[in-house]
């Protein structure tokens, strides 16, 4: 049975597409058999994301601090999936399963915190 894929909706169209499809790509990892590609493109995919909403931020001229801090978050979590997913070695393999679990609230809680806060400042504006 297919599992349901949750992941908080902001209201910003595109944003909530990215979002999306970030969470599909860990759902994928998820016993799958050859997870090194998926990995890679994840990492790829994410880097754009945050391109992607650092650049709406600028071209918003969302408030400096927050621009900063949030692209502090960003940087961060790379770091940390670079670190954690960098050497999957198979799904049955324990380590990659709770760095994908890790990945995934880590991306929930960040999507709560710092877009939800972004999310709720474009709506005021
Ligand atoms: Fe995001
Ligand atoms: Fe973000």
């Amino acid at each position: 049975m297919l599992e349901k894929i949750c992941f908080p909706h902001l209201g910003l169209q595109t944003i909530d597409k990215e979002h999306k499809e970030i969470i599909f790509f860990l759902h994928q990892l998820k016993g799958n058999d050859n997870p090194l590609k998926i990995v890679r493109t994840f990492v790829n995919y994410f880097q754009q994301h945050c391109d992607h909403e650092e650049e709406l931020m600028r071209e918003l001229n969302y408030p400096w601090a927050n621009y900063i801090a949030h692209k502090a978050e960003h940087q961060k979590m790379r770091d940390f999936f670079a670190l954690t997913m960098s050497h999957p070695e198979g799904t049955d393999d324990q380590k990659l399963q709770d760095a994908i679990e890790e990945t995934r609230s880590s991306l929930i809680k960040h999507i709560n915190e710092w877009d939800a806060k972004l999310a709720g400042w474009i709506g005021l504006i």
